[in-house]
Formats: structure tokens, C-alpha cells, sequence
């Protein structure tokens, strides 16, 4: 059994944080997404992995990554010119995937448990496939899957309008070599893209055999930034333990679950777990609330922020007040001079700002 990861694609919804990097190495709790799926991965057993690489952001997770070794893993890396469909990325992989079965697995989407019971499961079994369901409330932005009576797929649409199911695919998938024929079959859809929905519906079309498994856990796909936060809030919920690397001083209060790193240093200021802060950071006379993530090196100063996810080097200072915010690295956010009320700004392009 192999993997293929997907950390190709454009990631518009996320820009401007990658205009400069990867959706997938953006962090959660100060980890990047795509690290958590490579443990999923690894922990399921699969060693042999291969990672769909995009040109504009394709160096970035290399360097990133590396061999695997990290994860007892070899990746072999994979480019793909264009975003042209998951499908058409299982197409670019060809020559890596060759007859073997594989895990699918997009890398920014994670689910909670991990994927061992999943890929145990389809390597006893005698299905072509096995796709992961979750149930949403609103299924109209997703691609959802319409069950018979013992849970075969009859149907999968994307982005219904009409309340066929409500449960979403979510971004695992497990295939034989039979789904390179169903690919074989499809035309690219109305955006333009070679869709995995399209290849799985052939192969039911075509009498395999496609089972699907309903998750009862958390799944999370990080394509936009509220995404981000929630995955941050989620990540933090579950895995944030109390250790603190770094120095505190007699005037600060750290409660709950914080993870302080190794040469950070918090003086004078509040925690309120769960909350993570990465290397170096320095956190002074600010208020750090629940369900944020300082990246390395960053510095806050008479800051208050929470549910919020800030990347490396930035200096935050003077703001009372900071919620519900991704900051990419190296970014600084100042109060104006006292008397001043006009907001000054210099910022990138595809930049929301909310006042
Ligand atoms: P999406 O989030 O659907 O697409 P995207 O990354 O282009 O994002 P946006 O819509 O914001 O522009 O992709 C899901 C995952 O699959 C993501 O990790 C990127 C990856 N992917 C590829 O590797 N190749 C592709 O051709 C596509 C479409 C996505």
C-alpha cells in the first residue's frame, strides 16, 4: 500500500499567505497541517509516500519535509504543472503509484483518529474502494454521496443544490489500481478539471465495488481562514499539554493547558490555556487568550489576543484587542501616536482587514 499527498493546487482562497507559501505548511497550534497528515500516514503504516507538489510552492514543502526519514517514511515527490483536478493528479502520479492500492489524502484536511483503522479495513476487504463520509449540515459547498441500504455508493454529486445527503466526501480516499480506468473514462468538468467524484461515480457505474465510512470524529479542511482557526481550536482542544520551555516571571499568571517553548520568554502578562508559543517568542505585558498560536520569534507587546493564529516574526504592539485573526509571518501591527485616530496601512495584495 502507498500514499499519495495532495499539496499541489492554487490555494486562492488563502491568499495572501500564499502568494509566499503553502496552504498545507500553513500552522495549527504551531505545526504545519501537512506534518499531521504525514503522522497519519506513517502511524497507519504506509512508508512509501508520494506528495503532489505544485511548481509555485513545490520547494517550499521539499525543503519543509525532506526524505520522511522524520516520519521512518521515504516521499518521493511528484510535480504536477497544473491544478488540474485530484483526478488528474492521481494521473500525474502514475508512474509512482504503478499497481499498488493507496491511500489518498488531500494535505489540508485531517480528521480525528487518524486513517489505520481505514486502511486496515480496505486491505482485508474486497472493495475498489473506500470512501470517507462525514455529515454536515450544510452540504451544498461540498461533494456529497448518496448511500444504499448496506452503505454502497449509488451517487456522488458535487456541490448539490437540492438535499440529496448530507454526507460530504471527505478528503481520504482509499483505491486499487481500478480507479486509473475510471479516470481514463472522464471529461474534465464544468470548472475545468479532471474531478475524483467523476472517477469514483464510473467505477460504480461500472459495477465495482465502492464502500463508504461515516466518521463520527472531527474532520477539518483548511482552505480558508476561518478554516484555519477552527482547525487551530480544534488541534489546541485536543492535543495542547502544559510544558513550559521557556522563562516566566514572578508578575505573570499562566493558566490551563500553555506550551511555552524553549527560549521564549513571557513577562508581566496572562495566559489562558490552550494556547501555544513557539521558540524565542517574547510575550510582554499582553493578554493571551484561549485558542491561539504565537508562531517562533514572535514578539507581542501590551497585546491582547485570542482565538487567533499569528505565524513567525511579527511584532504585535499596542493593539488592546486581537480575535478570530491569522497574521502571516513577519508582519507588524502598532497603535498609532496617542491623538491620532487614522488608521495607517501598508499591506499586500488580497489583504482583509476588519476594524
Ligand atoms: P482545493 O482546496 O480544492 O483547491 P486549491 O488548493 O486550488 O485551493 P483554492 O480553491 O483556494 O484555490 O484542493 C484540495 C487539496 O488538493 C489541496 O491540498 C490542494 C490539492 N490539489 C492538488 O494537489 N492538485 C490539484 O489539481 C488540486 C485541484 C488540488
Amino acid at each position: 500500500m502507498k500514499a499519495l499527498i495532495l499539496a499541489g493546487g492554487r490555494g486562492t482562497r488563502l491568499r495572501p499567505l500564499t502568494y509566499t507559501t503553502a496552504k498545507q505548511l500553513i500552522p495549527v497550534a504551531n505545526k504545519p497541517i501537512i506534518n499531521f497528515v504525514l503522522e497519519q500516514v506513517s502511524s497507519a503504516g504506509i512508508k512509501d509516500i508520494g506528495i503532489i507538489i505544485s511548481p509555485e510552492t513545490g520547494s517550499h514543502i521539499k525543503e519543509a519535509l525532506g526524505d520522511g526519514s522524520r516520519w521512518g517514511a521515504v516521499i518521493s515527490y511528484i510535480l504536477q504543472e497544473n491544478p488540474a483536478g485530484l483526478a488528474h493528479a492521481v494521473i500525474t502520479a502514475r508512474n509512482f503509484l504503478g499497481n499498488s492500492s493507496f491511500l489518498m489524502f488531500l494535505g489540508d484536511n485531517l480528521i480525528q483518529g487518524g486513517v489505520g483503522a481505514l486502511v486496515r479495513e480496505f486491505s482485508a476487504g474486497r472493495s475498489d474502494s473506500i470512501i470517507q463520509l462525514k455529515k454536515v449540515r450544510d452540504p451544498r459547498q461540498f461533494g456529497v454521496a448518496v448511500l444504499g441500504s448496506r452503505q454502497e455508493v449509488l451517487r456522488l454529486v458535487e456541490k448539490p443544490q437540492e438535499p440529496l445527503s448530507d454526507l460530504a466526501l471527505v478528503g481520504i480516499y482509499l483505491f486499487n489500481p481500478a480507479i486509473h480506468a475510471a479516470i481514463d473514462k472522464i471529461k474534465p468538468s464544468w470548472r475545468g478539471e479532471l474531478e475524483i467524484t467523476d472517477a469514483i461515480q464510473q467505477m460504480v457505474d461500472s459495477g465495482r465495488r465502492v464502500e463508504a465510512r461515516l466518521l463520527e470524529g472531527w474532520w477539518l479542511d483548511t482552505g480558508k481562514k476561518d478554516d484555519i482557526l477552527e482547525a487551530n481550536r480544534v488541534v489546541l482542544d485536543e492535543y495542547a499539554v502544559r510544558r513550559v520551555g521557556g522563562s516566566v516571571d514572578a508578575a505573570s499568571e499562566i493558566s490551563g493547558r500553555v506550551d511555552i517553548a524553549s527560549g521564549a520568554v513571557i513577562t508581566n502578562s496572562v495566559i489562558r490555556g490552550p494556547v501555544v508559543i513557539g521558540e524565542n517568542a517574547a510575550v510582554i505585558n499582553s493578554f493571551v487568550g484561549p485558542y491561539t498560536a504565537i508562531g517562533k520569534g514572535t514578539i507581542l507587546e501590551k497585546v491582547g489576543v485570542e482565538h487567533s493564529v499569528v505565524l513567525e516574526n511579527c511584532r504585535l504592539s499596542g493593539v488592546e484587542r486581537i480575535e478570530d485573526s491569522l497574521i502571516g509571518g513577519n508582519t507588524r501591527v502598532n497603535h498609532a501616536d496617542a491623538g491620532r485616530h487614522a488608521c495607517r496601512l501598508f499591506v499586500g495584495d488580497d489583504t482583509e482587514i476588519t476594524l
